[in-house]
Formats: C-alpha cells, structure tokens, sequence
C-alpha cells in the first residue's frame, strides 16, 4: 500500500533534510529517522572522528548498511546524508520501499547554510566554495533520480514541507 511507503529525503549537505524531515515527520504524525545521527549513536563518535579515525570509505560501509536496515521499515519520514546517492545500491534499497524526494539548492544557498557549522568533514577547508561546486556538479544527476525534485532555494522549511505534503497526497502516499 502506497501509505505505508517511506519518505525519504535525499539531497546536498545543507539542503534542508534535517530540519525538512523533523518538521514533515511531526505534520504527518510519523516517526523521523535521521540517519547519520543513528550511525553516530551506533558507532558512539561523531560523523567528523568518524572519517578521521577510519577514513571515508568506513564511514559509507556503515551508511550502506544502516541504509539497507531502514529500508525494511515502513511509514517513516527518512532524512539521509548527502552522499547516500553514491553508492546505487542505497537509492535502490530506499526506493523499494519508499518514496525518494529530493531537495535542491544553488551553490551559495549552500555555501550559506553550511558556513556556520563545522561538522561535515567534507566541507572543513578553506576552498568549501570550490569543492561545494564540485560536488554538487558532480551529484546532480544522481540527487535527479528522485520521485520528485523539490528547490529550496529561499524558500522556508515549513513551506517547503507544506509543498511537500501536497504533492505526497496527491500521489496517494498519505492521506488526504
Ligand atoms: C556527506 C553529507 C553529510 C554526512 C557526511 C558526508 C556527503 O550529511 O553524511 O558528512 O558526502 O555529502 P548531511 O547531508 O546531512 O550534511
């Protein structure tokens, strides 16, 4: 039945999932299951000593796997990292059985939201702009995988959640 899909969102490092995700998941009346901080609560040390510790490559075996296990849940609103994307086997396990919304933003919506926070490894160096652009050129095509593909640029996130809860009812994803 379409309205026990999940809902999960994917999308660029400050591209609003987080805060898109708890808000949407409380309008809905269903659980939020961030899912870097469940693999941060697992491993008992942030993302950031994560990939200092261990290195990159860790750090997506252990998405890849929390991945696969939040697949098997039903009717949850799912906020991913931003590199889910990389590896297809994630987007296909998420896509089994859920609906994959996307949220975009331009280089400087991101560059933006991201300035005040260090806690993403990939970001913490002085060319942020630079390798913000780079990735995001890189990923486009993979974030445009998504059910639906949603801009945020200046948009708030309760509007964008708003939009959001439009377009899952009329897919007959919730109810309505
Ligand atoms: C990453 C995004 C981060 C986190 C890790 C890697 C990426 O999540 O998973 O730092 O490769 O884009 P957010 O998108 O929630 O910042």
């Amino acid at each position: 039945m379409r309205h026990l899909k999940n809902i999960v969102l994917i999308g660029f490092m400050g591209s609003g999932k987080t805060s898109i995700g708890r808000l949407l998941a409380a309008k809905v009346g269903r659980r939020f299951i961030d899912v870097d901080k469940e693999i941060e609560n697992e491993a008992g040390m942030t993302i950031t000593d994560m990939f200092a510790a261990h290195g990159e490559a860790y750090f997506r075996q252990k998405e890849a796997e929390y991945i696969l296990l939040v697949s098997h849940r039903r009717s949850a609103v799912i906020a991913t990292g931003g590199g889910v994307v990389l590896n297809h086997e994630n987007i296909k396990n998420l896509g089994k059985n859920g609906v994959i919304i996307s949220l975009s933003a331009s280089v400087d919506t991101i560059l933006e939201r991201t300035g005040r926070r260090s806690t993403r490894p990939l970001l913490n160096r002085p060319d942020r702009a630079d390798v913000i652009a780079k990735l995001l050129a890189d990923r486009t095509e993979l974030y445009n995988q998504a059910d639906y593909i949603i801009n945020t640029d200046g948009v708030t996130p309760q509007k964008i959640t708003e939009e959001i809860i439009v377009l899952l009812k009329q897919g007959g994803y919730i109810r309505g």
